[in-house]
């Protein structure tokens, strides 16, 4: 390999959420130990180096020395135009990109653009903790499409239960992440068809979190929802390099809205909002240059994948776990080790030291017995982690 994702970059003292903020964490009941010692793996970036071309990007933003407002460029759009082009043979024009700082912050404007207090909204649980909170701490309601799981933790989409909901005329809106946290499901062509043409016949607006769609395993195929759907005229897609490129800290979100009228509504309740000069070198250099980082990237991370789900098979028996399609998060179910809640947080948070995210995070309902982690840090460390948990877990 060209470049060496093995190597450990110490994160401390950066402020990073996972190696700094061991105080708030405990606030929050995330962890109930942090030391110098924990391995934190609960959030989705990676504790890998950027491309180079990033690098040298932000070099030289930085050696300007001038960091002014600045807007999107043409360079800017044109990046991303040609990247969802080249990689997902998506159109895109340029009037139907809106820049936004960060992924979460986009489902906020949206929900806000497009329901009112007390509409309900659609999403599949188990599914990212924020997009409950986004709702909620809006004044808007979860209406939930369980999704459905079979005996091997295969998960699908209940195209059934996802129909009930959307006929309810309070249902205004429906979340899709795809691919889809925490299953590392993603969706099919024929899935993303069906769910597209029941929102379209009952006006509710997909917005299609598609923050993971570049970075899958490397025989996935990912199809942005609305290359599938019949008519895009009520989609509107969240497009990042956050995650593909792990630069999550400089908020790089660009969503794409085909329907003018979304678009001015979305833009409406953004207000103004600017891209920072790293942003925009970052983006640049992102999808012009970091495909052959990504792809041998995505290597890495199916070895890494594979490497774990043969370590489990041997050392944790009881854990259910399915290989993720899409992302680095891999979701694991221990419930046939008939643990509680307390024990399973016990011997996994305090005594193996690593901090993971709980089921009930992503699923009130369901999600008890069940955690994510994400498998984005350097192979070594990922091994290791494994190591303290499948201890835990001996003989059981
Ligand atoms: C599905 C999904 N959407 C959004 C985000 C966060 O995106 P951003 O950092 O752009 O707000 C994450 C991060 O884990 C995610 O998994």
């Amino acid at each position: 390999m060209k470049y060496n994702f093995n190597e450990t970059i110490n994160r401390r003292g950066t402020g990073s959420i996972k190696w700094d903020m061991g105080d708030t964490l405990m606030e929050l009941g995330y962890a109930e130990r942090y030391d110098e010692d924990t391995l934190p793996l609960f959030t989705a970036d990676m504790d890998i180096a950027v491309p180079p071309c990033i690098v040298d990007a932000m070099h030289k933003v930085a050696d300007h020395r001038i960091y002014g407002y600045t807007l999107p460029t043409k360079e800017y759009y044109e990046a991303i135009i040609n990247w969802f082009g080249r990689r997902h043979d998506w159109v895109i024009k340029q009037e139907e990109i809106v820049f936004c700082p960060g992924t979460v912050f986009a489902l906020g404007v949206a929900v806000r653009a497009y329901t009112e207090p007390g509409d309900g909204i659609i999403i599949q649980r188990p599914v990212y903790t924020p997009f409950t909170t986004t709702i909620e701490g809006n004044g808007r309601v979860v209406a939930n499409s369980q999704m459905l799981v079979n005996e091997e933790g295969y998960y699908i989409a209940d195209l059934t239960s996802f129909e009930e909901q959307a006929k309810k005329p309070e249902n205004k809106m429906f979340i899709l992440c795809n691919p889809h946290n925490p299953s590392g499901r993603i969706f099919s062509k024929e899935d993303l068809r069906a769910m597209a043409k029941i929102c379209k016949e009952n006006d509710v607006v997909i917005i299609a979190d598609e923050i993971h769609g570049d970075l899958i395993r490397q025989n996935s195929i990912f199809t942005p929802i609305v290359k599938v759907a019949d008519d895009t005229d009520h989609i509107v897609t969240c497009t990042a390099i956050n995650k593909t490129f792990n630069v999550a800290g400089l908020h790089a979100t660009n969503v794409v809205i085909t329907n003018p009228e979304l678009r001015s509504a979305f833009q409406k309740e953004l207000g103004m909002s600017m891209p920072t000069p790293f942003t925009i070198g970052a983006v640049v250099a992102a999808y012009n240059e970091g495909e052959e980082w990504l792809e041998e990237l995505k290597t890495y991370m199916d070895e890494t994948i594979d490497s774990v789900i043969d370590f489990c098979k041997q050392n944790l028996p009881k854990m259910k776990c399915v290989r993720p399609e899409g992302t680095y998060i891999f979701w694991m179910d221990f419930r046939d080790y008939g643990l509680s809640r307390d024990e399973i947080r016990k011997k996994i948070y305090i005594d193996a030291n690593v901090i993971l995210e709980e089921g009930l995070m992503f699923d009130p309902d369901q999600g008890a017995g069940f955690e994510r982690i994400c498998l984005s840090s350097p192979r070594p460390m990922v091994q290791e982690a494994f190591k303290r948990i499948a201890n835990q877990f001996k003989g059981m």
